[in-house]
């Protein structure tokens, strides 16, 4: 067992930690107060290899390992969890799941773009009916031969507005349950596909959420991922590397708050000294330092384990439950540090207690890692 990240592994968290606070911490308020994409800064994050982090170089990505991609995740969310949604969904939902099971001319097609930044891509699950019951999918795609017929809504699609390429989980054979459910990949601007207005959005504001519909839209046979029935398992494999992108946001989330609050306490007097010297706030610091840490342990496990080819939907479900309780309940304890200026927006604190919020609700609710949690060790 070795603790301890390599000189590369150093290096990539260093570029990531750089590049957060030169170029994400900047705008940050701004962009949260306005709702505003950081497209240039997407275009940027690529150029770092961002985009595609963990893809294959002979499909134009990085070809780093899943710990890498953690670290980068926790570095850019501290910062800005907006910003690195939008990393976390065209990595490990859309990249990953066309790199372990689209064909070589999906690859070749789509993934080569969405490894280099080319094109953005969202993961189209949830529906108004179906979000944590995900089986109970309403969008249906008729098999008409070479093509399918894709009629339906999906809800509250990250990049929704942004991507140039949607995977879409629909239901072919209503008979067969989840196992009559297809994935597709469908282009922006196909006929019939209808984006939306933005969501007006608790935290998280720079990300771009949107309802989609689907109106008769005509998909190529060729734009199936993997066999007929496939989708279910498609989407369910996915998310659970999708849930270690989540977990690092988290534990990104909670380590910049913390940080924040640690430099604060240093600084604000009360009572004839700085804060920190007051054990109320010592306690508070070194409840919160204790937690983050275990958070990032379990969150580096999960990362291991998919490196490793080990089975990581436990691990996952375990980092992403446990490192958003911990981003939930550390944010509102920085906010509490910083008194009154903790909830003026220029301090950040109050932004990421916002932006902690969705990290518990999003790629599985909590209570839907517990369901899978206690199926895992209940089976075993
Ligand atoms: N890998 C492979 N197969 C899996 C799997 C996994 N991780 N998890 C489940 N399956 C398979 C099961 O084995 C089963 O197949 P068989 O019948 O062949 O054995 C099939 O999928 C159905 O599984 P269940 O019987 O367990 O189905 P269920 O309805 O009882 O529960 C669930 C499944 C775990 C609750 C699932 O519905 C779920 O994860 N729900 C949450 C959905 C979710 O995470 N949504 C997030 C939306 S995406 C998003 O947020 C992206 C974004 O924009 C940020």
């Amino acid at each position: 067992m070795d603790f301890n990240l390599t000189e590369e592994h150093l290096m990539i968290r260093d570029a990531a930690r750089d590049f957060a606070i030169t170029e994400l911490l900047p705008g940050v308020i701004e962009r949260d107060e306005k709702q505003q994409f950081p497209d240039e800064l997407v275009n940027k994050m690529a150029d770092l290899g961002f985009m595609g982090i963990m893809v294959d170089p002979k499909y134009g990505g990085s070809g780093m390992d899943t710990i890498s991609y953690v670290l980068i995740m926790e570095e850019l969310s501290k910062i800005d969890a907006s910003a690195s949604v939008i990393v976390s969904v065209n990595n490990s939902l859309v990249c990953y799941g066309l790199q372990a099971f689209g064909s070589d001319e999906q690859k070749q097609k789509y993934l080569m773009k969405l490894a280099t930044g080319e094109y953005i891509g969202a993961f189209c699950l949830s529906e108004p009916e179906a979000g944590s019951d995900a089986t109970s999918q309403r969008t249906t795609a008729e098999d008409r031969g070479d093509h399918y017929i894709l009629n339906g809504t999906k809800n509250w699609i990250t990049n929704g507005g942004r991507s140039d390429v949607y995977l879409v989980i629909a239901q072919t054979h209503k008979e067969k349950g989840h196992k009559g459910i297809n994935a597709f990949i469908v282009e922006k601007g196909m006929p019939g596909f209808d984006i939306g207005p933005k969501e007006d959005k608790l935290g998280i504001r720079g990300s771009d959420t949107h309802t989609l519909q689907f109106n008769d839209v005509k998909v190529p046979k060729e734009n199936r991922i993997g066999d007929d029935g496939f989708g279910f398992k498609f989407a369910m494999k996915t998310l659970s590397g999708g849930r270690i992108g989540i977990a690092a946001q988290a534990l990104g989330i909670a380590a910049g708050a913390y940080e924040l609050a640690l430099k604060y306490s240093k600084e604000r007097k009360a009572f004839d000294t700085e804060i920190a010297n007051h054990q109320a706030i010592a306690f508070k610091l070194a409840d919160m330092a204790t937690e983050i840490e275990a958070a990032r342990h379990l969150v580096m496990k999960a990362a291991w384990d998919k490196d490793q080819g080990n089975n990581y939907d436990l691990s996952s479900a375990m980092a992403k439950l446990y490192a958003s309780k911990v981003a939930m309940e550390q944010t509102v304890e920085a906010v509490q540090i910083h008194g009154g200026n903790g909830f003026v927006k220029e301090y950040h604190v109050e932004r990421m207690m916002r932006d902690a919020k969705i990290t518990q609700i999003y790629e599985g609710t909590s209570e839907i890692q517990k369901v899978v949690i206690s199926r895992s060790i209940l089976r075993d």
